[in-house]
């Protein structure tokens, strides 16, 4: 039987039941989750039967060393383990985005280089490009900053011109706001946070 994935999107920072709800479903709700729940300006949630199976956030405490002007990091990406390879991050990460992009500030992400779940998907992307690599604060680890490639500040980095003046709304991208049946995956756990 395939679960028919349905998502969630809220511009304030969780409170209450819905940051308990949260809080449980996601690998390592600690202080610094918290942190970043609290400056949450947007939030995708994806739901299974009105469960919550899968969680994405974007927002401004950011502890990164990157250079981006007025960055808005894309962070606290979690999906159900017995929900992952099915495409889920895949939406959430791209209305995410298109948020971010919308609001006019730097998209940027924080991936710790030993997550390959994360990793891959990045750098496979032509959305995202690296800004550098540091030592992360916590784990003293090599974190990689990575910046979307469609941001005012890296296109003028590369000579491009902007793409499109900041947009008050955000709009879905295209397709991807239908629930649709999905398939169980294979990945069952993946123990390496971002
Ligand atoms: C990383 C994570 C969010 C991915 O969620 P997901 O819904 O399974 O991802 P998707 O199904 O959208 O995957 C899209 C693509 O990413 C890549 N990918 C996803 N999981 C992968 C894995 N374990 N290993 C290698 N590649 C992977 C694949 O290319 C995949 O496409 P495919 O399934 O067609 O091969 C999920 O594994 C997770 O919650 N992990 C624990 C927390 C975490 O690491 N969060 C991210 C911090 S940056």
């Amino acid at each position: 039987m395939l679960p028919n994935i349905e998502y969630s999107l809220s511009y304030s920072a969780p409170t209450g039941i819905e940051r308990d709800a949260l809080s449980a479903l996601a690998l390592n709700p600690d202080a610094r989750w918290h942190e970043r729940m609290d400056h949450a300006l947007f939030v995708v949630t994806a739901l299974h039967e009105g469960i919550r199976v899968g969680l994405g956030i974007v927002h401004n405490s950011v502890t990164a060393p990157t250079q981006a002007p007025r960055p808005m990091e894309l962070g606290g990406m979690f999906v159900h383990p017995a929900y992952r390879r099915l495409g889920i991050r895949q939406y959430m990460a791209e209305s995410r985005l298109t948020y971010a992009l919308s609001m006019g500030g730097t998209p940027i992400t924080v991936i710790d280089n030993r997550n390959q779940a994360s990793w891959g998907y990045y750098e496979r992307s032509s959305r995202w490009a690296r800004e550098r690599e540091y030592t992360g604060y916590f784990t003293g680890l090599p974190m990689t900053i990575w910046v979307s490639t469609e941001s005012s500040w890296h296109r003028t980095g590369m000579g491009l011109t902007p793409l499109v003046p900041a947009q008050p709304n955000t709009v879905l991208p295209q397709g991807l706001n239908r629930a649709e049946p999905l398939g169980f995956g294979p990945d069952q756990g993946n123990p390496v946070p971002a």
